[in-house]
């Protein structure tokens, strides 16, 4: 499988458990999908960020600031119980920020990866990608690290 299709399985993946999450009122249910939606979601920018991007980079100059803007909404989601009434606001934005994410990765980044890399090096990039995702527990490096923005709005407080 090409890099590019396996991140953009994940897209998929992510849209899904947006669809479902709006589908129930269900506080419970609410939380194991989004327990879901930020796995994939952590995974996926960490495969992206550590792996991916580097590899592309300059060939295609892909703006990890979506990135940012996900893992903060996120955390501010994470924050907020399903049955608030800001819960279904917070969740609008997130999946407008990752709306956004995914056009520029599938409609710029993947296919200026897919003509400038060739199936060989995209195959083996997804080989690391799943080995980073499969070893994600043992290797706490590889996982998402806060975003220096994260991280400067976690010390203004
Ligand atoms: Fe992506």
């Amino acid at each position: 499988m090409k890099a590019t299709t396996m991140l953009r399985q994940q897209h998929r993946e992510v849209r899904k458990l947006f669809g479902d999450v709006k589908k129930t009122f269900n506080g419970d249910e609410r939380r194991t999908i989004l327990a879901a939606i930020e796995e994939k979601l952590r995974g996926h920018m960490m495969v992206e960020q550590h792996i991916f991007y580097p590899a592309v980079a300059g060939r295609v100059t892909p703006r990890p600031e979506a990135h940012h803007a996900v893992q903060i909404v996120l955390d501010e989601l994470l924050d907020v119980d399903p049955d608030d009434e800001r819960f279904e606001a917070k969740m609008t934005v997130l999946e407008e920020i990752i709306q956004r994410h995914v056009e520029e990765d599938e409609n710029v980044v993947f296919p200026a990866a897919d003509r400038r890399l060739g199936d060989e090096a995209l195959a083996e990039l997804a080989e690391r990608m799943q080995a980073a995702l499969d070893g994600a527990e043992s290797a706490p490096e590889m996982s998402a690290a806060p975003a220096p923005l994260v991280q400067a709005r976690a010390k203004s407080r």
